[in-house]
């Protein structure tokens, strides 16, 4: 499959975590250690982590996504009152340079470089954290850029972070559809003037934002119909 020259998306800027990569497999190693508890803790470390992300953007207190990861499962655990060894804490930290995509990302992705639409990473990770994910599941060659927001110290929803893609891609932002499936940051980046989808793989509502995402699917691969029908 070739890319229509009449379609508006020029290239593709994928979130990484829950988007392309399964950081849901955490429960599994989180259960082990704290059995019935594991989900529950999995679930506040992943929102306090963006909370913290969120605090130290507002407050220009930037750490590194790593740093703050591992602080908000500090907090996850000590919030349940779970005795977490340091050993159990970097075990779980760990999983995170072994995440694996989810089943379909990788042929949806090896279809898009058919087509020839240039691909980026735009995460929160840092980029020692993305590379180590890609070089991991062998995706180097897959993406033209992996952009991190480490290169403005400052998180997502900033429009710093996204502008990172406009400047390597070279493009206008409405010709990069940037894909999340966290409903928050395909708002806020259809705010900042991208084309986005928003891949809501756990059936969540829409966000109350006064904006939503131009195209939405439960899976990554629900994207290739959805460009072959703004080219048609
Ligand atoms: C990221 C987080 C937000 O990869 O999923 O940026």
């Amino acid at each position: 499959m070739m890319q229509n020259p009449a379609t508006p998306i020029k290239a593709i800027a994928f979130d990484a975590y829950a988007t392309l990569f399964d950081v849901f497999c955490m429960d599994t190693l989180a259960e082990e250690y704290f059995p019935d508890q594991g989900k529950q803790l999995t679930a506040l470390w992943r929102q306090k982590q963006i909370e913290y992300t969120r605090i130290r953007t507002l407050s220009g207190q930037f750490k590194t996504f790593w740093e703050v990861t591992r602080d908000a499962l500090i907090f996850a655990a000590r919030k349940l009152e779970l005795p977490m060894s340091d050993m159990q804490r970097q075990h779980l930290m760990n999983q995170y340079a072994c995440l694996r995509p989810f089943p379909e990302n990788r042929e949806t992705l090896e279809t898009l470089v058919r087509m020839d639409i240039p691909l980026a990473i735009l995460s929160n990770g840092t980029a020692p954290m993305l590379d180590i994910a890609v070089k991991y599941n062998d995706m180097k060659g897959l993406f033209t850029h992996i952009l991190s927001a480490d290169a403005v110290h400052k998180f997502k929803t900033s429009p710093e972070v996204y502008q990172l893609a406009v400047d390597a891609f070279g493009l206008p932002a409405e010709q990069i559809l940037f894909v999340s499936s966290n409903a928050w940051d395909a708002c806020a980046a259809t705010w900042f003037g991208f084309h986005t989808f928003w891949v809501n793989r756990t059936d969540q509502p829409a966000e109350e934002l006064d904006i939503v995402p131009q195209g939405s699917g439960r899976k990554l691969s629900d994207l290739l119909p959805y460009l072959q029908g703004l080219s048609a």
